[in-house]
């Protein structure tokens, strides 16, 4: 029987999502790869029991993640029925939907025939009575965004989903968001963007609209999906990400590398393995509530935690960090 670390609030740090009563763990555990039903259960388990041994208390997943698609949400409500149980008031447990998840027109994007009917698709799936985070997983462009978040302050008032959130969403479509949610008298807990070293798009306008706004702000692949590690270093190992994905398999160029390798030495100055500062680094900004980061072995959820050991970064640290991102 599990029996989570009666130590396991005593050293992470918590932030607050934008100007909400949430608070998030400065690092918080996704489940896009590696909980799904191709993955092997005990290893998924094993991570969930350790990040929350270590503080984790926020659990990203989504609809479509697996594979299969809905089998992450299968294996984690397994797994939460078995040792979380009795946790549940401890843990912030997000979904998602906007993605293609079943065939026809009612299966992907946003209307609030889709949105809501996959919401009761991912309670069932994981067993719960509510999810803490519903999110709009992207925006629809034919969808009016009225219908799309009509949804999600639905779901809340229904009592599927405490917060609602979006992703993907732009700085200009964000602003308009917080507004309609606002109107409709459930604000807008948080947004979900891509960013890291390597993806630096929220610099362009969305942060700002969400530091104004009071939003909170949860980046995801701060790791830029494991090139910002020592994992691609000598190459690309057997067991990782890029060895079963082509797309990340592309990026892993000889320029990429040569970014990695000097950012590597910058971190290791830093006393920090690559990973840790990767994570440091979105963290350095205040507006930035949680990173996100995914995991597929027990040792890399304590790498991820250990980077809030060292989140302060000198001007001239950054100054060389962007000097080689270019
Ligand atoms: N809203 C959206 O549209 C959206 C999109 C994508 C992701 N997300 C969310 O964000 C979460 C994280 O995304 P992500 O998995 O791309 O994040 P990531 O943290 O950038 O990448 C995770 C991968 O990096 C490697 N890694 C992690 N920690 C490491 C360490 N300490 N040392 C060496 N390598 C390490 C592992 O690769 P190996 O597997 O190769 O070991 C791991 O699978 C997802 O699970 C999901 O919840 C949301």
């Amino acid at each position: 029987m599990y029996v989570a670390d009666s130590k396991r609030y005593d050293s992470m740090q918590y932030r607050r999502s934008g100007r909400s009563g949430i608070q998030l763990p400065a690092v918080s555990l996704g489940l896009w790869h590696n909980f799904g039903g191709v993955d092997n259960f005990e290893n998924s388990r094993a991570m969930l029991r350790r990040a929350f041994d270590l503080g984790i208390t926020h659990f990203d997943l989504a609809n479509n993640y697996g594979p299969p698609y809905g089998s992450a949400e299968e294996n984690f409500g397994q797994i939460f029925k078995k040792d979380f149980l009795p946790y549940r008031d401890e843990l912030i447990i997000s979904t998602k939907a906007g993605w293609d998840m079943w065939p026809g027109p009612y299966g992907d994007l946003g209307s609030r025939k889709y949105l809501l009917a996959s919401l009761d698709q991912s309670l069932k799936r994981m067993g719960l009575e509510y999810v803490d985070i519903f999110y709009h997983h992207r925006p629809d462009p034919d969808t009016p965004m009225e219908e799309s978040l009509g949804a999600l302050d639905m779901a809340a008032r229904s009592g599927r989903a405490l917060y609602v959130g979006i992703s993907a969403y732009n700085a200009k479509q964000t602003a308009e968001a917080v507004k309609i949610l606002r109107a409709l008298g459930t604000p807008c807990l948080i947004h979900q963007p891509k960013y890291s070293m390597f993806v630096r798009d929220p610099e362009q306008g969305l942060l700002d609209v969400l530091g104004k706004e009071g939003v909170g702000c949860i980046v995801f692949s701060p790791l830029a999906q494991g090139l910002l590690s020592d994992r691609y270093l000598k190459g690309v190992p057997a067991d990782s990400r890029a060895a079963r994905n082509v797309f990340l398999k592309k990026q892993d160029t000889e320029a990429t590398m040569a970014k990695v390798q000097t950012l590597n030495e910058i971190a290791h100055a830093r006393g920090q393995s690559l990973a840790e500062m990767a994570v440091a680094w979105v963290l350095r900004d205040p507006r930035v509530t949680s990173a996100l980061v995914g995991t597929s072995k027990v040792s890399q959820v304590d790498d991820n935690v250990a980077a809030l050991k060292n989140l302060k970064f000198s001007a001239d640290e950054l100054k060389k960090i962007d000097g080689i991102l270019g």
